[in-house]
């Protein structure tokens, strides 16, 4: 990424000191190229002086030659107080080869960019040294390397040939998914069932290719739908609906922004993210027969089934579905591996067949191998043998995590045990803008998920991890974040909540 979300440009380039040629203008000549090539655009900024210096390991007067003389060529602008701004791309130096007015072509593109704090979380993930409290994906050190091995060298001997698949995807893994999928009472056959590139993909095809602009998509108040833009980008409105301890409730659905064939309804019934919310088999079959009446599909998102603790949450939504109201989406990235990115869409044939169509257009498939070694992983029962091993192993780290917040969070916040998943929605008692947490945390290398990006409103709320973390990190880092709360003096509670 060449930019963060404030339009400042990112460096990560040093001058030569070896070099003959003077500092100044090896750093003159790194930023004339960058915008000549179209990396940086016009009204794009530079990092503060002092940053810059930093990164560039120069001095400051160094630098500041440098600026002098891209001002003087009318190529920046540099104002006290406001930072240094790149003002024109047409100059005569580039005259005859001005880059395309990529910021207009940017600028025009269907899908929406990120939520801003969604694409800082995507950078500084990879920090060094950054403590991850909110991740929602396993430890490198839950994730089965030796079986992984297996899995993979037994891949090596079956996938005879990595030409591109049928359009569903490998028969082999949706034979697999269709005999998986039977213990949680979904019986389908392999023709029901989309090999995806990952859940998140599922969700893109709906909205590009099953649904009008100005449609509905009705969710949960507080959603993991919230922090994406994919339903957004294609001009369809997000409804919220109320939830209770039980999640999403039916009655309270507006059935004002009701119109025949154009809403959707997306809920994730188990372990909720960011809530963790466990739907009761009674709420869930209101919801099954409240859809049905009112003619609106159900998209269920089942990420999180497999990472149950003591009890086996209730049957999915699909389980009950007789009248075929319910499209399914299940994915590997939550209880084995992110980077197979691999799901799967479960649905009516036609529905199947159309969305599987349209993923032919756009990408001819998931990747092969790592549809043969999901293959390999369901057929052999190593799967489960690695979820029985991950269970307790989650629990320790919930059971060690619960542990710390009530050492430091008793008096700042509420919270409920989470009966699997990964997360710990943490309702703090003072009125914070988690934003401004977040950017807090972040200059102390601690990176959260702020609640504001699941909800429409700010709610106050952290979404906590213990999957990712390793747990000194969870100690330092949860203590680190529990005293930046506490330290918020009256004025910066004042100034935060202005
Ligand atoms: C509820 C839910 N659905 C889908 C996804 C994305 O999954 P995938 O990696 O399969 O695209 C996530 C990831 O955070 C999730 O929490």
């Amino acid at each position: 990424m060449s930019k963060n979300n404030a339009g400042i440009v990112t460096v990560d380039w040093k001058p030569d000191k070896s070099e003959t040629l003077p500092l100044p203008n090896q750093i003159v000549k790194y930023i004339i190229d960058k915008i000549s090539k179209g990396d940086w655009l016009v009204g794009d900024r530079l990092p503060c002086q002092r940053e810059l210096a930093k990164i560039l390991g120069v001095n400051r007067s160094t630098l500041v030659i440098a600026i002098a003389e891209l001002v003087a060529m009318g190529i920046i602008e540099s104002n006290f107080g406001k930072g240094t701004k790149i003002v024109n791309t047409t100059w005569s130096l580039f005259m005859s080869s001005a880059p395309p007015n990529w910021k207009s072509y940017i600028n025009s593109g269907i899908h929406n960019p990120n939520v801003p704090t969604i694409q800082v979380i995507n950078r500084l993930e990879y920090k060094k040294g950054i403590i991850r409290l909110s991740t929602g994906e396993l430890s490198p050190n839950l994730i089965p390397h030796d079986m992984m091995e297996e899995a993979l060298i037994s891949v090596a001997k079956r996938a005879n040939s990595l030409n591109y698949l049928e359009p569903l995807g490998l028969i082999n893994l949706r034979q697999a998914l269709s005999n998986y999928l039977s213990r949680y009472g979904i019986h389908v056959p392999p023709s029901c069932i989309l090999i995806v590139s990952g859940s998140l993909q599922a969700l893109h095809l709906i909205s590009i290719g099953m649904l009008k602009p100005n449609s509905t998509i009705f969710t949960e108040r507080i959603s993991y739908l919230r922090s994406l833009r994919i339903f957004q980008s294609v001009k369809m409105n997000l409804q919220d609906v109320p939830m209770d301890k039980s999640g999403i409730i039916p009655a309270k659905i507006d059935t004002r922004h009701l119109s025949s064939g154009d809403s959707l309804l997306y809920t994730i019934p188990t372990f909720h993210n960011p809530t963790g919310i466990v739907m009761p088999e009674r709420r869930r079959i209101e919801l099954l027969e409240w859809c049905k009446i009112n003619q609106v599909p159900i998209i269920e998102d089942d990420a999180y089934r497999d990472l149950w603790f003591d009890h086996v949450p209730p049957l999915p939504l699909k389980s009950y579905d007789q009248h075929g109201v319910v499209l399914y989406l299940g994915t590997i990235s939550k209880s084995l591996a992110p980077g197979f990115r691999l799901g799967w869409l479960v649905g009516p044939e036609a529905v199947i067949e159309h969305l599987g169509d349209i993923k032919m257009q756009i990408d001819y498939g998931a990747n092969s191998l790592s549809q043969w070694a999901l293959t390999e992983w369901l057929e052999s029962g190593m799967y489960d043998k690695h979820l029985e091993i991950l269970r307790p192993k989650l629990i320790e780290r919930r059971d060690i995590t619960l542990q710390i917040l009530e050492r430091h969070f008793k008096n700042i916040a509420t919270w409920s045990t989470p009966k699997g998943g990964f997360y710990i929605w943490l309702k703090l008692n003072t009125k914070i803008n988690t934003a401004k947490l977040f950017n807090l945390a972040a200059e102390s290398n601690i990176l959260i998920n702020p609640g504001s990006i699941y909800d429409v409103v700010e709610n106050n709320c952290i979404r906590i991890s213990y999957s990712y973390a390793e747990i000194d990190e969870l100690i330092v880092g949860l203590q680190r974040l529990a005293d930046l709360i506490k330290n918020i003096t009256y004025k910066d509670y004042r100034e935060i909540c202005s």
